[in-house]
């Protein structure tokens, strides 16, 4: 069965409303409501006193409706007399200011007191409701790390801090070593002595900006996970457990993947544009999320948010077009979406999230956004066992966290943004209508055959190894600028010469290397097969020598004409390319294509904006066609309205 429905929060309105509202519910053609999860204050009004009646009753109400739920354990947001009874919990910004009450996930990480009162919660939460048939499924607070929630810098942190780098380090002196404290005469004579990064003159030390940012990651993940083991103990059997991922993943300071590994599935967040942007996020930015949330658990996954209204805190964002919300929900089926749920059944008339619109707005009217919902129910119940088949893709693109985490402490270029660069590789490959993982890069490589890695300055001899072995058998290895760069200690090499435990794969040696801006861009020069195709270079540029590699690109300007900038190395039976800087469009294409080509992966030519994503289920063939356009497109002799999808049988 696929669970279908919308993010109810009864507590907002009149109860006597809730009758009406879960015919509503129904009438879009729902199994399911996803509830609870702002409510602690509702279940627990007073400090140890809990109260679970509203709840009861809402579920009551729901199963006369024959549909289930999910329940949202409620530590996101606290209730104000436990901020005013200990005000420790209270997490603290950069420049040491205390966040108020107000708002939502301003509590510590690191407090005990939150994390015995938010187990203690969760534990009555989960032990009422063990036995509720009804409720399939609990979601783990909400969004973790969402809206810079991940970030505290208070004194527990500060002494968690330390006691996480005494484990690891053992002895300061071994700290100092590794850091090289040595420089600015920082020696630390005790742990005790280790700043946080809070604002200084100038910047901190880049390892302990990357330990700051693990530690981070263990602040946000150990939290989660003992949340999840107390869920765990008290559920029943019927109930799995899942977490909420939000947007702007790569912009955390945690490690995803880890994050979730005690879950039963992922459940992911689907704005496709919020708050203040003039537009939604192209096409293959939203594509992309969807293949990162598949790839953590290398598995299908669930929306449990997806965008209906235009959204928006205090800013209200762009209003998605008739159907074409609808679209990015065919898109996010067509990437592995196996159950969604719409935020939000109703826009709330008062707090924070009045312009927050849902598929019913304030004037209660159930109009375009309703009828869009309930004609997407009513088609994708029919596609059950195509939406839980297997996805597997030829083409992996890897990231890991210790590396976007030590760009974001020195991002080289003003210009240099990581989510752009990983898009500036996995954008040739989308257009091709291809399966697409999106993968941490400690993860197997033989089930594919490329391989993609963007900007991986953090590589070290056990990946370098695991790529030579993958290219040796075979694989294509395309890497970009800085590979290489440093080690797990955020820290160069003496003797490396870059891109370092690489150089051999890549068949070419850095000798220089120069930041560039967006608007820097430098003409290439093409060889081969590229000598017809126009290329320029932004962003960053390495000035590479091949040793055994062919030059596909050389660089044009004065003084350095004679370096490339984008080279090919045969290794073993396989290829590896290398991108030397900020590369455009045009020359990736042509080298995703050529890659595509000799590993005779399928492709599906389709117009600019025309997205098709091929499922197969019971060796039957499906096509998820996106019309992401405002124009009308043709595929495969078939008319597509603006924001029109289909699936097709070919
Ligand atoms: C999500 C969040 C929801 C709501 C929504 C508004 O990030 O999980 O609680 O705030 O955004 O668009």
């Amino acid at each position: 069965m696929t669970y279908l429905g919308v993010d109810y929060y009864p507590e907002h309105w009149p109860k006597e409303m809730m009758e009406e509202d879960l015919t509503g519910i129904k009438g879009l053609g729902a199994n399911m409501v996803r509830i609870g999860e702002f409510a602690w204050h509702l279940m627990e009004p007073e400090e140890g006193k809990f109260d679970f009646s509203f709840f009861d009753d809402v579920i009551e109400q729901v199963k006369q409706k024959d549909m289930n739920v999910m329940f949202g354990t409620p530590t996101a947001t606290f209730p104000a007399w436990l901020a005013d009874q200990h005000p420790s919990i209270l997490s603290e910004d950069e420049y040491g200011n205390k966040r108020v009450f107000g708002g939502r996930r301003q509590y510590c990480f690191n407090s005990d007191i939150y994390r015995d009162l938010a187990g203690r919660i969760t534990m009555k939460l989960v032990q009422h409701y063990a036995g509720e048939e009804a409720i399939i499924s609990w979601q783990i607070d909400n969004e973790f790390g969402h809206e810079g929630s991940d970030q505290c810098y208070c004194d527990q942190c500060r002494a968690k801090f330390h006691t996480y780098l005494q484990e690891k380090y053992q002895t300061i002196d071994e700290l100092n070593e590794e850091w090289g404290t040595i420089f600015w005469g920082q020696t630390y004579n005790a742990f005790s002595e280790i700043p946080v990064p809070k604002p200084t003159v100038t910047t901190h030390n880049p390892s302990l900006k990357l330990e700051w940012a693990r530690f981070r990651s263990v602040s946000v993940n150990s939290f989660t996970h003992e949340m999840t083991a107390i869920v765990r103990e008290f559920k029943g059997n019927h109930q799995s457990v899942t977490t909420n991922v939000s947007g702007g993943f790569f912009d955390k300071w945690f490690d995803h993947a880890d994050n979730v590994q005690v879950m039963d599935y992922v459940s992911y967040d689907n704005y496709p544009v919020w708050g203040g942007l003039e537009k939604p996020v192209p096409p293959e930015a939203i594509a992309m999320t969807h293949d990162f949330n598949r790839g953590l658990l290398d598995q299908n996954y669930w929306i449990v948010e997806e965008l209906m209204g235009a959204q928006g805190h205090d800013v209200i964002g762009y209003l998605p077009r008739p159907n074409q919300a609808k679209m990015w929900s065919y898109q996010a089926f067509a990437h592995g979406c196996s159950n969604m749920l719409y935020f939000r059944w109703r826009g709330m008339t008062k707090g924070a999230e009045q312009f927050c619109y849902g598929v019913v707005d304030h004037d209660n009217v159930y109009g375009r956004k309703y009828k869009e919902v309930q004609s997407v129910f009513e088609d994708i119940q029919s596609y059950n066992e195509v939406l839980d088949s297997e996805i597997s893709s030829d083409v992996a693109v890897l990231y890991d966290y210790d590396n976007i985490w030590s760009w974001r402490s020195q991002i080289q270029s003003k210009d240099f943004d990581f989510n752009e660069e990983l898009l500036r590789l996995y954008r040739p490959f989308y257009k091709k209508n291809i399966h697409i993982d999106v993968i941490p890069a400690d993860r197997p490589l033989e089930s594919y055959k490329v391989v993609v890695v963007p900007v991986m300055l953090i590589l070290d001899d056990e990946l370098a190894g695991r790529l030579r072995q993958f290219a040796e058998q075979g694989g294509t290895v395309i890497l970009s600028f800085r590979a290489g760069l440093k080690d797990k200690s955020n820290n160069l090499r003496l003797g490396h010469v870059l891109p370092g435990p690489v150089r051999d794969l890549v068949g070419a040696r850095v000798e220089e290397i120069e930041s560039l801006t967006t608007s820097h861009n430098l003409t290439l020069k093409g060889h081969g097969d590229y000598a017809d195709i126009p290329a320029n270079i932004s962003v960053w540029r390495d000035l590479l020598v091949a040793e055994s590699a062919d030059v596909l690109y050389e660089y044009t300007d004065a003084f350095y004409s004679d370096y490339a900038a984008v080279t090919k190395n045969s290794f073993g039976k396989g290829n590896v390319y290398y991108i030397g800087g900020g590369l455009d469009e045009a020359a990736l294409d042509e080298i995703a294509a050529t890659v595509l080509n000799t590993h005779r992966i399928d492709t599906i030519e389709s117009d600019d904006g025309v997205e098709v994503y091929h499922r197969n289920s019971d060796g039957e063939d499906y096509l998820f066609v996106m019309n992401h356009t405002d124009q009308v497109k043709t595929f495969y002799n078939e008319n597509l309205d603006p924001y029109e999808s289909k699936i097709l049988r070919p």
